[in-house]
């Protein structure tokens, strides 16, 4: 199984080395130029109020001559930390800019991953998880992660390095009261990163209200139709309202325990700035160290405070996008369907193929069989056609059938060649499942006709005539180039089904199944539609699923489908007490069967 962990980050960070190194490099830079900073002014008390020359007015007297005006010290000191000021300012932009380049390709490489591991998880794997679900991940975790990156990588290295250099100042002017800095601040971090554990949870609790809010939103508005026309508008909204008010609530309790968290370690933190200060001013009293160096480290007790604050930032990032990562993982745990390349392909050189579907049995839950060990042979060629009561198990059939689920017992074979060993890719790219309620794009009608073939404009003619579209879409003030909104909605149920008809002409398949394709048109048109399919599916091996005895007259067996079983001719006695359509059309086809 793939499996994303920081390891993996890690890798795919490494490919970015070159920018990575100046990035670093940049950051050491600008740690050089700052860390002086506070120290310039400060020294000034020293040697300038308090009379007591040293490095500073020594340079400068080396410089200007000796014996300056107390302003010309000033003004220089402050020249210098402003100049350092402003290169520490530019060298942040650029190293900034570089890191946060390294920290999106990573996080969209995850994003590319995870949709091309999507692309290629079986149909069964993915109804498992849902479309919501799925699109929180892909869009609120992978920003968690990106957050993470991008705070790590830029400020981890800048944060750890401008505590390093603050303390080794400290420690230089005076080692024992930096020592008790440096060796308290651990303790801060350590509360704080307590805390951060328990905020991580919280946050799990709120990713998963948001998914739930999610998942039932989208599927309101897209059944907004259905929801509408049942006048069913309070239930429905009413659940999303809900799922909103649990978000709602799971986000405040996020937000305000993590705001008290970050506010109690800053607490913290600031007791612990109080507690240095009172410790250099005590050794300022009761030892050597100057009024001008206590003055020093008060600022660098401030200039430390923003690194050990984002290294703690970092902490809380880190069990974020670690939560994350987990929700992630669960999309690479989808099963990817097996693709075998090598594999035989009796579609291949034949304009058709013969089906033998053998012992075939097959649940979707453990113990409950869909399907019930079928067995049908069809001819090259033959057209037959199953009926049966809607739930009896057709549409499942003809799914293994154009491998849209992988068989569990049983076999169906291709001109004698196991699906097994065929390769499910290369059956759904020969046989052609026209669905009753086909799936359109928001797009043109020409490109959902062409769907990615090349396709020249004769295809396309042919295909339309053949699907009784030529008279509706020369009806359109944009013909083929008409959109026909989200989900084909402004198309009707006929025009929908028709419309995949000729998607099947263009793609041409070896195989036609027509699973209950035809039932929204109305008789007189399903049976033109039907002539001039007949002609077109003359030599194609054909299966046929529907409900209306017209649609089926012609085919060269019929099939009753009851509970997942085949009926036997006697069987079919209980069907005609059942259903006065199939007791009359059973009745008709009499030793067709
Ligand atoms: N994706 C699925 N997951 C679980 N059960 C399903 C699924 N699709 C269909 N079923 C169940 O399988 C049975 C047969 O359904 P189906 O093959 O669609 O019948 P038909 O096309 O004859 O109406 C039904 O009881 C249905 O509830
Ligand atoms: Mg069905």
């Amino acid at each position: 199984m793939h499996k994303y962990s920081f390891k993996t980050i890690l890798k795919n960070i490494k490919q970015y080395k070159k920018e990575l190194i100046l990035a670093n490099f940049i950051a050491f830079v600008a740690v050089i130029i700052s860390t002086p900073v506070p120290l310039l002014m400060p020294l000034l008390v020293d040697e300038v109020l308090l009379n007591k020359p040293g490095i500073v007015v020594e340079t400068i007297d080396t410089l200007f001559g000796k014996e300056n005006e107390a302003y010309v010290y000033i003004i220089c000191v402050l020249v210098s930390v402003l100049i350092l000021r402003l290169l520490f300012f530019i060298l942040n932009l650029y190293q900034t800019k570089l890191f946060m380049i390294i920290s999106k390709n990573i996080t969209c490489k995850i994003r590319e991953e995870l949709l091309k591991h999507i692309s290629k998880v079986s149909l069964r794997e993915f109804e498992s998880l849902g479309d919501g679900s799925i699109t929180s991940k892909l869009l609120i975790d992978v920003d968690t992660i990106d957050h993470f990156l991008g705070s790590v990588i830029s400020r981890l290295v800048i944060s750890i390095l401008m505590i390093v250099g603050v303390g080794a100042v400290l420690i230089a002017i005076h080692w024992k009261l930096a020592l008790f800095i440096l060796l308290l601040n651990p303790f801060v971090i350590v509360i704080t990163t307590k805390i951060a554990r328990k905020v991580s949870l919280l946050k799990k609790k709120e990713n998963i209200a948001y998914e739930l809010f999610s998942d039932s939103l989208s599927e309101t508005l897209k059944l907004f139709l259905q929801i509408k026309s049942l006048n069913k508008e309070k239930i429905f909204f009413g659940r999303v309202i809900k799922y909103a008010s649990n978000l709602r609530d799971s986000s405040i309790e996020f937000g305000y325990k993590s705001d008290r968290a970050s506010r109690f370690s800053f607490l913290v933190f600031l007791s612990g700035f109080e507690i240095f200060r009172a410790a250099s001013i005590l050794v300022v009293a009761y030892s050597n160290l100057s009024i001008g160096l206590m003055l020093a480290i008060f600022s660098y007790l401030w200039v430390m405070m923003s690194p050990i604050q984002e290294v703690l930032n970092i902490q809380y990032a880190y069990h974020n996008a670690l939560s994350s990562l987990k929700r992630i993982n669960v999309i690479f745990a989808l099963k990817t369907e097996f693709i075998d390349t090598n594999c035989l392909n009796p579609f291949k050189d034949n304009l058709t193929n013969s089906i033998e579907i053998k012992n075939l049995s097959f649940s979707y839950e453990e113990n409950t069989d869909i399907l019930k060990s079928l067995n049908i042979k069809i001819k090259r060629g033959e057209k037959i056609a199953i009926v049966g009561a809607s739930g009896s198990g057709k549409t499942t059939l003809v799914g293994l059938l154009a491998g849209l689920y992988p068989i569990q017992d049983g076999d169906i074979l291709y001109d004698g060649v196991s699906i097994k060993t065929v390769g499910l890719n290369i059956v759904r790219e020969n046989i052609f499942l026209i669905l009753q309620n086909p799936q359109l794009f928001n797009d043109t009608i020409k490109n959902n006709l062409i769907f990615g073939n090349n396709t020249t404009n004769e295809q396309l003619d042919f295909a339309l005539k053949i699907a009784q579209l030529e008279e509706f879409i020369g009806s359109l003030k944009y013909g083929l180039e008409t959109k026909i909104g989200r989900d084909g909605i402004k198309l009707s149920g006929g025009q929908k089904q028709r419309l995949s008809i000729a998607r099947m002409v263009i793609q041409n398949p070896n195989i036609v199944i027509l699973d209950e394709s035809t039932s929204a048109l109305d008789i007189y048109m399903e049976s033109r539609l039907f002539e001039a399919l007949e002609e077109y599916l003359k030599d194609k091996t054909t299966i046929i699923v529907a409900h209306r005895i017209s649609t089926v007259r012609k085919a060269d067996f019929i099939y009753v489908l009851e509970n997942g079983k085949i009926m036997e001719e006697g069987d079919s006695e209980s069907l005609i007490k059942q259903d006065g359509l199939f007791s009359h059309y059973m009745k008709e086809n009499k030793g067709k069967k």
